[in-house]
Formats: structure tokens, C-alpha cells, sequence
């Protein structure tokens, strides 16, 4: 690790990043900050918890000193939360230059937003999904003269389902402008950016053998379905017997089971927050806040956490599902081990995910092992878990969960001046044409590995050509 000033950057940010408790930069700053400064466009890939956030702010804070006007920068993130995690560092790191910042995200009050985005801050952190509302509805802001557009998270951003919204955002950009584009995983459109783009982007991606943080230790615990509950609770239950300070984040894949394994948390007596996407924003935000000002040492969450929250003090991630994508997988378990500290992954198998696991082993290139539960510990718990399971389902079905869950999205489309029809047949829309897309990928794979096929048999070919013969064995048996 180098020192910032090395980097070129002035000394009230070196100054900053000092008070912040950041001497030395971490690699992925050393290669993306002097590029950016120099103003080339960048993608840079590396691990979680690596400081990529800084690797962003810290040039465009400078460059901004040096030129400062509203609207200068525009950084997208696929979550809100995220959004308002890089606020906070913008805000600190460009406080001796007074940068002016504001988060555009779903969820809050749009009249609010549209005055914020008037009153020209410098950076503007935004969710797709709204930006592209304001963009279509109101003109009380420009983007036209911004100097920097940020993709934090970028692979995520550029899947298809913020396809239109980013089109809407896109086309709102002046052309001259560097862009950014920082993510853990890449992706197939990072190299097709790279091949059309006519200022070659400085590319950077660290090299390593695993894709998850060297310090991570990751384990799974193999148990049967209908008892996961109650396995997963005795590994927290463990966990925080030793680990009385530590924080927990439990992963799991829907809203409706995030808030099961709350209830069933509560009726144990373990405090806990959650975090996904039917709770009201400002519910988010208390949530987001009492983990993080440690609380509540529990958060059960979605995959609306998964990417890029950055909280020290969590020591455990429990997957309390195998994520279908390996991608999210690696995000998932970043939330642990930052910044170079260790850290605890355990995910709960059973026996449909197997397949799945070694799915995430592959794309890892790291083999989990297996963390030992007291079977006769969770045999103790197994009924008053299933019993206490059972009350919360009959209670979120009392409270007609999933329609209200579809109310108030209904409700949200509406607030956001959206028609919730036209919302519903565009998502079909998009649907569709990534499954064309898909379709078309595949195929393109399916030729490509052809090729490479006939290739590797043609230099076999050759190869055996060059050989000299072996002689016909003669041994008679
Ligand atoms: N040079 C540095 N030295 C020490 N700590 C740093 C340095 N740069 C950043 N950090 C700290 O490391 C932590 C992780 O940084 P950051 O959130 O930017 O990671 P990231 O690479 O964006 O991770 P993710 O892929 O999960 O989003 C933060 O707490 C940040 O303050
Ligand atoms: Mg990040």
C-alpha cells in the first residue's frame, strides 16, 4: 500500500482521508485514482470491502475542487441504502470544500427531491428507477454539463431490468464526460463497453485465485429442510455465545420469509432488525440505522443488502438460503470481512441445494467446509422453532402479507407518478427481451465453444502429425 499523496491528489484530501483514519491506499485507489485524475474513463474490479468507494469520490472530489458547479457529478446504484452510504462519504470527504450532495432514491417524497435537484448540488446519488421519473417529469434540473457519471456496482445496474430506465438517464448526458464503472464482479458487458467505446476505458481488475476476501472463512452446515429453521437458529445462538460484541447479517430470498425468521427471532427473545423491499423506505433507514449504531446486533435481510454495505462491525453472515446466482453469493458474504478483517460465512444446505453449492464452489474457486452443529442442542429447540414458525405464517396470513405487499407497490408506482398497467406490461417488456437476449447469448456461446473445439482437434491433429509414430505393440497375450 502506497500513500495518498502519491496518488496526486492535493493535500486537503490526503489531509481527509488522514482524519478518517485512511494513511495508506489500498490497491484498487493506487490503479484507478491517477488515471481518473488524468481523465480517462475506468472500470475497476475488485474484491468487497476493498475501498473502491473512495477510488471514485476521492478524484472526482478533486477535480470538482478545481471546477465547482451543481450538477458535476451523477453516481447510480442499484439500492437505496447504497445510495445513501456513498452520500455520507462524499459529505466527509468533501467537507473542507463545503460539496454539496443529494440522494434521489424511491421510497421519499418526490416534491422534495425535485426542489433538491433544483437548487443544483454538486453530486447527485440516485436509483435508477426515480432519476428516470424526474428526468420524464419535471425540469427544474439539467444534467447536460455533468463531468461524471458513476456506476457503483456496475454489473448489477447494467443486467437488464434497469435496461430502460438507464436509457432514459443515458440520454439526458452530455457525451463529453468520463465515465466510471466499479464493481466485486464483472461482467460480459464490461469487455463489449471496452470494445465500443472509442476513448479506450483504463481497465483494472485485481488478480486473484479466489473471488471472495482471502480472510473470509466460509462454511456450510448440511441439514434437512423442514428443520433449517431451527439448525440455523442454534448456529446464531452459538455464534453470539462466543461472539457477545459481533453483528449478524441472515441473508435469506424473499420478503415474506425475512419476515418469518423476525418473528421467530422475536419469539426466542433475540432482538433483531429487517431490512427488504415492502417495508416503507423510512422503515428501511431506522432499520439500516440501529444495525449499524450497533443496537441491534441482528439483521435479517434480502438481497436489497447484499451489494455494497459497508458496516465493520459485522463478524457473521448466515445465507439462510443457497443464493441462485454465485454473484450474489460473493456479494452476500462481503458484507463481512472488510477492509482487511476477518470474517465468518456460513450457509445452510440442504439436500435440494447441492447442486447450487457447487455452482458457487466453481465460480469461487473455494471449497466451504463444513461447520458442526450440536444435534442434540437443535433436537431441543426443534419444536418450540417449528411452533413459533407456524404462529408467524398464520400471522402475516392474517395480515394478508403478499397482497399487501402487491398494494403497496401498486401504491408506490402510483406516487411515483407511474401507471401501474403501463409499469406492469414494460416489465413484461423487459422481460422478454432478456430472454431474447439470453437466447441470443447462449447461442452465441454454444458457436463460440464449437470453434474453439474444431480448433483444439486441429492442433491435436497437427501435434500427432509432428509425433513420431509409436511402434504397433508386439506382445502377445
Ligand atoms: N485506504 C484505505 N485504508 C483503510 N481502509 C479503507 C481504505 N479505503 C477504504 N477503506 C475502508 O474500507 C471499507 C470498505 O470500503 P468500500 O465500502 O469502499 O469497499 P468496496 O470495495 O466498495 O466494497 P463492496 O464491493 O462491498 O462495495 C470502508 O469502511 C472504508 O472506509
Ligand atoms: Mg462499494
Amino acid at each position: 500500500m502506497g500513500s495518498f499523496s502519491e496518488l496526486g491528489l492535493n493535500d486537503w484530501l490526503v489531509k481527509q482521508c488522514k482524519a478518517m483514519g485512511l494513511t495508506k491506499s489500498t490497491p484498487i485507489q493506487q490503479k484507478c485514482v491517477p488515471p481518473i485524475l488524468k481523465g480517462e474513463d475506468c472500470i475497476g474490479c475488485a474484491k468487497t470491502g476493498s475501498g473502491k468507494t473512495a477510488a471514485f469520490a476521492l478524484p472526482v472530489l478533486q477535480k470538482l475542487s478545481e471546477d465547482p458547479f451543481g450538477i458535476f457529478a451523477l453516481v447510480l446504484t442499484p439500492t437505496r441504502e447504497l445510495a445513501f452510504q456513498i452520500c455520507e462519504q462524499f459529505r466527509v470527504l468533501g467537507k473542507p470544500i463545503g460539496v454539496r450532495v443529494t440522494v434521489i432514491t424511491g421510497g421519499l417524497d418526490m416534491n422534495q427531491q425535485g426542489i433538491d435537484l433544483a437548487v443544483k448540488p454538486h453530486i447527485v446519488i440516485s436509483t435508477p428507477g426515480r432519476l428516470a421519473s424526474h428526468i420524464e417529469n419535471c425540469d427544474t434540473f439539467s444534467l447536460k454539463k455533468i463531468k461524471f457519471l458513476i456506476l457503483d456496482e456496475a454489473d448489477r445496474l447494467l443486467e437488464d431490468d434497469f435496461g430502460q430506465q438507464l436509457e432514459t438517464i443515458f440520454g439526458t448526458l452530455p457525451k463529453k464526460r468520463q465515465t466510471l464503472l466499479f464493481s466485486a464482479t464483472s461482467s460480459p458487458t464490461f469487455s463489449s463497453l471496452m470494445e465500443v467505446s472509442d476513448k479506450k476505458p483504463f481497465f483494472w481488475q485485481q488478480e486473484s485465485t479466489i473471488a471472495t476476501v482471502e480472510e473470509l472463512d466460509q462454511r456450510y452446515v448440511l441439514c434437512s429442510a423442514d428443520v433449517k429453521d431451527a439448525y440455523m437458529f442454534h448456529v446464531l445462538d452459538k455464534f453470539l455465545e462466543k461472539n457477545p460484541k459481533s453483528s449478524v447479517m441472515i441473508f435469506t430470498n424473499t420478503c415474506k420469509y425475512a419476515q418469518i425468521l423476525g418473528m421467530i427471532l422475536q419469539e426466542m427473545g433475540v432482538k433483531c432488525v429487517i431490512l427488504h423491499s415492502t417495508l416503507r423506505q423510512p422503515e428501511r433507514l431506522a432499520s439500516l440505522a440501529s444495525f449499524k449504531s450497533h443496537k441491534v446486533r441482528i439483521m435479517i435481510a434480502t438481497d436489497v443488502a447484499s451489494r455494497g454495505l459497508d458496516i465493520p462491525t459485522v463478524d457473521l453472515i448466515i445465507n439462510h438460503n443457497v443464493p441462485n446466482r454465485p454473484k450474489d453469493y460473493v456479494h452476500r458474504v462481503g458484507r463481512t470481512a472488510r477492509a482487511g478483517r476477518g470474517g465468518t460465512a456460513i450457509t445452510m444446505v440442504t439436500q435440494f441445494d447441492v447442486k447450487l453449492v457447487h455452482a458457487i464452489e466453481d465460480f469461487t474457486n473455494y471449497k466451504m467446509k463444513e461447520h458442526q452443529a450440536e444435534e442434540s442442542e437443535v433436537m431441543d429447540i426443534l419444536t418450540e422453532i417449528a411452533v413459533s414458525r407456524r404462529e408467524a405464517e398464520i400471522r402475516l396470513d392474517e395480515r394478508d402479507f403478499g397482497q399487501q405487499k402487491i398494494l403497496n407497490k401498486r401504491k408506490r408506482i402510483i406516487m411515483d407518478g407511474e401507471d401501474p398497467e403501463a409499469e406492469a406490461q414494460r416489465k413484461e417488456e423487459v422481460k422478454r427481451k432478456f430472454k431474447d437476449n439470453n437466447k441470443i447469448y447462449k447461442e452465441y456461446c454454444e458457436r463460440k465453444k464449437k470453434k474453439e473445439k474444431i480448433i483444439i482437434r486441429k492442433e491435436k491433429q497437427k501435434t500427432n502429425k509432428n509425433k513420431p509414430r509409436e511402434r504397433p505393440s508386439t506382445s502377445v497375450q
